[in-house]
């Protein structure tokens, strides 16, 4: 697929189909990750990859109970998050995911944000040039400094001087893509000539 066309069709996939990523496939959507852009070329970020169904409910167990402690406002995507964890207990946030890639980088470095999110957006492209789908999670980044989160990514691969900065869940789509893509708000691009941009 054109890397345009890529881009403009990806859609955020939340159901997936009970296949596995092929083992070919999830290596080029990975190695993809490792070629995107990184701050003085530092490559710091580093990627976890869980496929056990059984990892992948504990995942789900923790960061169910870790969500519902959490006091926020629930207009802010946090707040949301935790009020919905707490009324709808075992939320099926990781657990029916068939793949889940796992951004961590260096804690205190000043682009690990930055980079973290160019190789998950590299991935995510990847993904939808290979037909499959993909959707950021950002629950894992919430509950960084919660020790039981810290502990099982820690046991996964995370390094002690390491954050996560974000999660990508990846699979066959099992949802119905007839959803208009919600218009692209206006006075986002603006020309030196003072013209104004239309689709
Ligand atoms: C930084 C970031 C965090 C996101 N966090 C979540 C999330 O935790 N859960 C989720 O379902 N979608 C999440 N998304 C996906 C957005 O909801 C989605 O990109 C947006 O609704 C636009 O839809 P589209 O990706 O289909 O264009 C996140 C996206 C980004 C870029």
């Amino acid at each position: 697929m054109d890397a345009i066309e890529a881009i403009l069709n990806r859609r955020s996939v939340r159901n997936f189909k009970e296949m596995p990523v092929p083992a070919e496939e999830l290596h080029t959507i990975l190695k993809c990750g490792l070629y995107a852009p990184s701050g003085k070329n530092c490559q710091y970020s580093r990627f976890i990859v869980l496929q056990d169904r059984t990892v992948l409910k504990e995942l789900n167990q923790i960061v169910c109970e870790a969500l519902s402690e959490i006091e926020a406002d629930p207009g802010t995507p946090i707040g949301f998050g935790a009020a919905r964890a707490r009324e709808r207990k075992g939320y099926p946030y990781f657990d029916r995911v068939p793949a889940l890639i796992i951004a961590v980088s260096m804690r205190n470095y000043a682009t690990s944000m930055a980079n973290s999110a160019c190789a998950l957006m590299n991935m995510q492209i990847a993904a939808e040039a290979l037909g499959l789908s993909s959707c950021w999670r950002n629950q894992l980044r919430w509950l960084k400094d919660m020790p039981e989160i810290r502990a099982f990514l820690v046991r996964y691969g995370m390094r002690e001087d390491e954050d996560v900065f974000g999660s990508l869940q990846i699979g066959y789509s099992a949802e119905k893509q007839d959803v208009p893509r919600a218009p692209r708000k206006p006075g986002r691009i603006v020309f030196d000539d003072g013209q104004e941009w239309k689709e």
